[in-house]
């Protein structure tokens, strides 16, 4: 995004946003409601157009090209919206198996597998003939998720994915989107007000704040940031730069200074922030993400730019990640070894899957160690395909689920 202004009539929303995602890692914008983060995300999609600036994705600068030619670069991303944007009249099944009928030749049968695998992976199985509105806002919100993944897209956009969710649901949509970049290597773009999402999961985090976008880099950068509106945000505290209404007046800043120096709490959290809290890693048995060592290069590049205390930080955090790398990578040598045992003494058998049969065979097969997963171990390797389109792309799941939608002319 390059000099990036969007204006509704008289009302500028944001203006000159310029940042680059990463590719293949996992970002998070963050910002007091109705900074424009949607429009942002609606923007980088082309459905909204921006007064000034471009948006180039592989090249092509999706604010002048052509109807054609943004179609085909749509294919590229999955977006879950805000609220879902499921259609109403359509049962789940039908919504998240939308992108597969209007985007490929797939059959009704090959649709179904990848319709049902996702399904299962955002934990909605059984209620795919529900319409939206016979299920919770949480629900919707997965299913979105789902809708947004079956194309195995490159680019993934999630406007809140927690919101409406309940803590633990949202952990395991954050692990979820971790390791699906471990698998696919997926740019990921997380727009959120999610205070531990926003600590835990990115490698990069932005922040928009009265119309400009404050800062964006790494998470590290930003963790350990002095800036006011940064730090104010991250500790949700009532005290600081930002205000119930987008502008704190002047009046409400000095009481709220006032209260401050007399010891009063602003509500937020008292965590140390010269610590960096460890990032989320992929569940064992995942291939490791490609993204750790380029976002790394990208810290040590900057590094000397950052005050020493967050050097020091950014120090500590690494050995850290590595510590719980190495642990995890432990983890599942040791889940391999006992999951092998469990299928030889008669466990769940036809589960478990091989390096050889990884979807898409553009898995690092290294990664994999040639061994079998159980798929009891981890609620998430069931995740398949991306670019799933030949015969070694079998779905790994056959036979879990009695295929609901016989006889019903699909
Ligand atoms: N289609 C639209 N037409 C006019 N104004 C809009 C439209 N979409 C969003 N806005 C306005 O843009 C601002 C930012 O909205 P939004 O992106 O939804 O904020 P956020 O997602 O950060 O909470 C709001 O003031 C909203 O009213
Ligand atoms: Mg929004």
């Amino acid at each position: 995004m390059e000099g990036l202004t969007k204006s509704f009539g008289s009302q500028n929303i944001w203006r000159d946003v310029t940042l680059t995602l990463p590719a293949g890692e996992v970002s998070a914008l963050l910002g007091p409601s109705g900074t424009g983060k949607s429009v942002f995300l609606k923007t980088l999609i082309g459905l909204l157009h921006p007064e000034q600036g471009s948006v180039i994705i592989d090249g092509t600068d999706i604010t002048k090209c052509s109807a054609k030619e943004l179609y085909e670069i749509r294919k590229l991303f999955g977006v879950l919206f805000q609220d879902g944007a499921l259609f109403g009249s359509m049962s789940l099944y039908d919504n998240i198996a939308f992108p597969l009928r209007e985007h490929t030749k797939k059959k009704e049968n090959e649709i179904r597998e990848i319709v049902m695998e996702k399904i299962d992976l955002v934990g909605l199985a059984g209620a795919e003939d529900k319409l939206p509105g016979e299920i919770s806002g949480g629900m919707r919100k997965r299913a979105g998720l789902a809708r947004a993944l079956v194309l195995d897209p490159q680019i993934i956009l999630c406007d809140e994915p927690d919101s409406g969710l309940d803590p633990v649901r949202t952990a395991y949509i954050s692990q979820l989107l971790i390791d699906i970049n471990a698998q696919i290597d997926a740019t990921i773009l997380i727009v959120t007000h999610n205070i531990n999402i926003a600590r835990t999961i990115p490698d990069n985090i932005g922040m928009l704040f009265r119309k400009e976008l404050v800062m964006f880099g790494p998470r590290e950068q930003l963790l350990t940031s002095e800036q006011p509106v940064v730090k104010q945000f991250l500790s949700g505290d009532r005290f600081g730069p930002i205000g119930m209404s987008e502008e704190k007046d002047e009046a409400v800043a000095a009481a709220e200074a006032a209260m401050q120096a007399a010891g009063i709490s602003g509500g937020g959290t008292k965590d140390d922030f010269s610590e960096i809290i460890p990032q989320v890693q992929p569940n064992p048995g995942m291939p490791e993400r490609k993204a750790v060592a380029r976002h790394r290069a990208r810290v040590m590049e900057m590094l000397h730019t950052l005050p020493p205390n967050a050097q020091e930080a950014i120090r500590r955090s690494m050995e850290e990640e590595d510590r719980l790398r190495a642990e995890a990578h432990a983890h599942a040598q040791e889940t391999v070894a006992v999951g092998a045992g469990a299928v030889a003494a008669g466990g769940r058998g036809g589960d478990e899957w091989t390096s050889a049969e990884a979807p898409g065979g553009d898995y690092d097969a290294n990664a994999f160690d040639g061994n079998e997963y159980t798929g009891s171990d981890a609620p998430t390797q069931n995740w398949s395909a991306p670019q799933a389109d030949n015969a070694a792309t079998e779905p790994i799941h056959t036979g879990d689920y009695a295929p609901p939608h016989d006889g019903r002319g699909r």
